[in-house]
């Protein structure tokens, strides 16, 4: 597969799938410069190339350390193709262990970097409205960055603020106004987003499907008890930021300049003794998944007040691309081998491969199928053969809903790779499935090195 217009550049793998499309991997053949591209499919809907205009008309105007940087659009027919920072680091899902969730001092430094990320959007008057762990990525040195600006809006211009109406976001991750009121102002619901990502990093799980008092866990959560889980895992220093963070009311809620002197965000785990055990690569990554999103966009116009149009004129060309991420995908690097291995002592190529929801097996494609099999069954995986080499396995996660994802068996060198893919559902849990199901398949999975031979 080849992205037309792109001749030196060489796909090297897809780093992640959503609602949207794919995000692929493209190496530059001569300099082994490395670029991320967002390829999305606009001809469904002409809402959909009206969204991708707005994307690209905001990330190209966003330059910060903790963002993505946006380098480039290119439109072939329906498919527009955006060309982003690449970021070795991978998803910071990867970073957090079922259950447990990420070392405090490294969860505190993420949780500076979202704030400085965020602080800068609402400085010119942008919201992300997706914030979630799926969204923010981490750079060769473990910088934060966030990304997707699929669903980020202008929510001040000139000074003045308006109030936003459209349902979007993920349900876990949105504000309680935003389900119960029919306007609701911009930066609260993004600082709620960043307390239940921080929730996430400190203890491993989503606290609650929706924040509704139909949602047994966040009434428990309205009545302060602490002491039940997710909540009883967290420090009391960081938990009394949370609990600013998510404060029902969006005006009581903690504002940026107050996050920035809490007590946690200035000193962090200094003022947690005894902290979590140090777990910063779980070497997991789900994969994006936007299918739970509500996005309510039909009768509600984003742009109501006069002059959000005229914000927002979408340009055709950002100049010149420039890539600087140099990379050998021949050394890459895939397999077992680099389950536990602490990220930082990673060499960039071993980087490049991060996403260890994979691992190769010792026996041929048609046993390896057959021990899929057998392991769904233990586990009333649903299984069904939807190619030749793929697997589709669905079921229910503990909170009763769909997780499905898909499993890639590639033939590679008399060995078979066996790839996960999450499509639809919590990529915790996905995470949580994976890792079960690999332990049952304990006996046929390979543990030797492998060079993956990309060509
Ligand atoms: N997954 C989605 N976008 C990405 C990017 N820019 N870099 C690395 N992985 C990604």
């Amino acid at each position: 597969m080849a992205v037309p217009f792109v001749e030196d550049w060489d796909l090297v793998q897809t780093l992640g799938e959503g609602a949207y499309g794919e995000v692929r991997l493209l190496v530059n053949r001569q300099t082994e410069e490395a670029v991320a591209v967002k390829v999305i499919d606009t001809s469904q809907a002409k809402e959909c190339a009206d969204n991708v205009k707005k994307e690209v008309c905001i990330h190209k105007m966003l330059i910060h350390p903790n963002i993505v940087r946006f380098f480039g659009h290119r439109k072939e027919g329906p498919t527009v193709y955006l060309f982003l920072e690449y970021c070795t680091g991978g998803e910071l899902f990867d970073r957090i262990e079922p259950d447990v969730g990420m070392a405090e001092r490294d969860a505190h430094r993420c949780f500076q970097q979202l704030i400085a990320a965020v602080e800068y959007l609402h400085s010119l008057g942008i919201t992300h409205r997706d914030i979630k762990p799926e969204n923010i990525l981490l750079d060769d040195k473990d910088n934060l960055k966030l990304t997707d600006f699929g669903m980020a809006t202008m929510f001040r211009f000139k000074g003045r603020e308006r109030l936003l109406n459209r349902l979007c976001g993920t349900l876990p991750y949105v504000a309680p106004e935003l389900l119960s009121q029919t306007e609701y102002r911009a930066q609260p619901v993004d600082i709620w987003a960043c307390g239940i990502v921080l929730t996430a990093m400190l203890a491993g799980e989503l606290p609650w499907d929706q924040p509704t008092e139909s949602c047994q866990e966040y009434s428990d959560w309205l009545e302060k008890k602490t002491y039940l889980p997710p909540w009883k895992k967290i420090q009391p220093v960081p938990l009394g930021l949370l609990s600013k963070l998510m404060l029902a009311s969006p005006d009581a809620r903690i504002t940026i300049p107050d996050i920035q002197k809490d007590r946690w965000f200035t000193q962090g785990s200094l003022c947690s003794r005894g902290n979590n055990v140090l777990k910063s690569d779980v070497e997991l990554v789900p994969r994006p998944n936007s299918d739970d999103r509500v996005q309510f966009s039909s009768s509600q116009p984003d742009f109501a007040a006069g002059g959000w149009e005229a914000m927002l004129v979408f340009g055709q060309t950002e100049g010149q691309v420039s890539f600087s991420q140099p990379t050998k995908p021949e050394h890459m690097l895939l397999g077992s081998q680099l389950l536990g291995t602490p990220g930082a002592s990673q060499s960039p190529f071993q980087r490049l491969v991060r996403r260890m929801t994979r691992f190769f097996t010792n026996v041929n494609a048609d046993t390896s199928l057959s021990a899929l099999k057998d392991i769904c069954d233990g586990l009333a995986l649903g299984f069904k053969l939807t190619c030749p080499k793929q697997v589709t396995l669905s079921t229910l996660d503990k909170r009763n809903n769909k997780l499905i994802f898909k499993v890639h068996l590639l033939e590679m060198d008399q060995r078979v790779l066996l790839d996960f893919r999450l499509s639809k559902g919590d990529g915790l849990e996905f995470k949580r499935l994976f890792v079960k199901m690999k332990q049952k398949l304990g006996d046929i999975v390979s543990t030797q090195k492998i060079l993956l031979p990309f060509t």
